[in-house]
């Protein structure tokens, strides 16, 4: 797939300095990334940021999509509105990889005003070195599309 390397990335004003650190981390690991802002840190709303990248993700043009606001929760609760969406928010490594092993996760939200810059740097790595581990696993992912039918 031609977008296996891609991934799109938004914030609301909460997390700028945030998001651009990542952008910069995953970049330097070979993603190739589209930061579709804010640019600037007026104020914005977490849902329009959240449910613009989680439709970019469902569309199939990026393999992930990061999200950050000041939790990560109002984000991830927009993007998980947008079907074929899965977004978990992390706030620990362990749960960063399990969600794409169990859940196959195919978004990541971090809260900026809960973790600090190295930690929320190990979470991405956590979340986009992961596979989804199929299996019995696959069958309850199913079943959560089903729920959004
Ligand atoms: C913005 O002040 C804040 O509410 C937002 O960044 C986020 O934490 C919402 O879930």
């Amino acid at each position: 797939m031609g977008h296996d390397r891609r991934l799109v990335i938004t914030s609301d004003h909460a997390a700028i300095e945030l998001r651009r650190a990542i952008v910069d981390h995953v970049v330097a690991q070979g993603w190739e990334v589209d930061d579709i802002g804010p640019k600037t840190a007026e104020s914005t709303p977490y849902p329009e940021r959240g449910a613009e990248a989680a439709r970019l993700v469902a569309d199939g043009q990026y393999r992930f999509g990061i999200l950050l606001c000041g939790t990560g929760q109002g984000i991830m609760m927009a993007a998980n509105k947008i079907k074929g969406v899965r977004c978990g928010v992390c706030l620990d490594t362990f749960s960063a990889r399990m969600i794409r092993q169990h859940n196959d996760a195919n978004m990541l939200s971090l809260g900026a005003r809960v973790v600090g810059l190295g930690l929320a740097l190990e979470i991405v790595d956590a979340f986009l070195s992961a596979e989804f581990e199929g299996g019995r696993h696959a069958t309850r992912v199913e079943m959560i599309t089903a729920l959004e039918g």
